[in-house]
């Protein structure tokens, strides 16, 4: 028996467990998954200052959403009269149904701030320069397909909390000029959110966005390996001058027992998170009782606060241009100094400039939140 397992396992891991140097880089050469890392990686790169580990969670989580996703589809129905009913079902008769939904929408919110958190690391190492230009342009699209699963995965519960916080999105996307009522048409498949909205909702959030990510992320990963790994300073050991001369050390053990100990801690605290904190579920949705503030989901508040001054301006224009620039920023941005360095006193006016966007989305982001009640008056404390 046990020889036949031995059998069976020597089959899938031909290279035997790798003892030395040189065994290590013949197992990450020769198996699919590990061969999405260099065999051998910088000492620098393995440190946590390196890269937060952000890049990593964000897989982590995208994988484990896809599990727990996969699991929440054998029993969701997604149609107005039964998607409500479908979430009791999930609380109440199906078997691990309510772990299952609390560790899908926990990670779901950390992976809209986690993916954002990986862009802000990237940006302060000036990661998307040089070389790494189109990695940088697919790491924006990555971050919009985050918003975007997350926004139309929102929907499915189809509580009060979910109609009306897309029927709000939705009149945002509204706001664009001369196209904005067919757009909406268009994602909605009439003109309120309704029968045809959850319908495509549901397959752009479980069949399209996913297949969709999944594909970039395959090409970001393959990126970050053919641009060399990690982009790293002029002043660390054999930076800016190739590798030749630095001491590289094996991806296995270093980089894969890291990456397995950080998929560990994510999972654990995913498990944890599920188990004490209830996904929150509203009243079914009902089209004739508007709540009063109707908000957007919390990553979208800031627009929505922005929108509340002008729809086009604030609900389009500036999200928008906030895209745009963050796709081309590689294109206009091209200076070689302080690049790998997190604070290079080069860029000063380049980081003042993204901190004081990202301050700004802060802000507009807990005024919506805390700060605005019925009418979307202001208030000057929190309720
Ligand atoms: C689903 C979302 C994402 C996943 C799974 C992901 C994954 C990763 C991983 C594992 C790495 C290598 C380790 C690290 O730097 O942390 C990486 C590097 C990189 N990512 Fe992402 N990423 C995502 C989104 C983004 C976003 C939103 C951006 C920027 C807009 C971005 C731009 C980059 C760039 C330019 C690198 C190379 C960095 C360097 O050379 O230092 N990624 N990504």
């Amino acid at each position: 028996m046990l020889n036949w397992l031995k059998s069976i396992w020597n089959s899938l891991w031909r290279v035997g467990w790798p003892r030395d140097e040189r065994a290590s880089v013949k197992a990450m050469l020769s198996s699919l998954l590990l061969h999405l890392h260099p065999p051998k990686i910088r000492p620098e790169s393995l440190k946590f200052r390196a890269t937060w580990a952000a890049g990593l969670v964000s897989l982590v989580l995208a994988l484990q959403l896809t599990v727990t996703g996969i699991y929440l589809m054998f029993y969701y129905i997604p149609h107005p009269d039964a998607a409500w009913r479908s979430m009791k079902d999930l609380a109440f008769v199906v078997p691990l149904g309510t772990l299952t939904r609390n560790a899908h929408r926990w990670a779901a919110h950390a992976m809209v701030a986690i993916v954002t958190v990986h862009m802000l690391r990237v940006y302060m190492a000036s990661g998307y320069k040089g070389s790494r230009q189109a990695n940088w342009v697919a790491g924006v699209a990555l971050w919009f397909l985050t918003l975007a699963l997350s926004f139309t995965g929102y929907l499915l519960p189809w509580d009060q909390l979910a109609y009306w916080a897309v029927t709000v999105g939705s009149n945002m996307a509204a706001a664009v000029p001369l196209v904005g009522d067919h757009f909406r048409q268009l994602i909605l498949g009439d003109r309120s959110v309704g029968e045809s909205a959850l319908l495509r909702f549901y397959v752009l959030h479980c069949v399209a966005l996913p297949a969709i990510l999944f594909l970039i992320v395959g090409f970001h990963l393959f990126r970050v390996r053919k641009d060399g790994g990690l982009v790293v300073s002029e002043h660390a050991p054999g930076g800016g001058r190739g590798d030749e001369g630095h001491k590289l050390v094996p991806a296995w053990p270093h980089l894969v027992y890291r990456e397995l100990i950080v998929t560990l801690v994510v999972t654990a605290t995913l498990l944890a998170l599920a188990l004490w904190l209830q996904a929150p579920l509203e009243a079914e949705a009902d089209p004739s009782r508007t709540p009063n503030p109707a908000k957007a989901p919390w990553y979208f508040l800031g627009v929505q606060e922005l929108a509340h001054y002008s729809a086009f301006w604030g609900g389009v224009f500036v999200p928008a241009a906030t895209l745009l620039g963050l796709a081309l920023l590689p294109y206009l941005d091209t200076h070689a100094e302080g690049v790998g360095r997190y604070l290079p006193k080069e860029r000063r006016i380049a980081q003042a400039l993204f901190a004081a966007l990202l301050l700004f989305m802060a802000v507009t982001t807990v005024v919506g939140t805390l700060f605005r009640g019925p009418a979307w008056a202001l208030m000057w404390w929190p309720k």
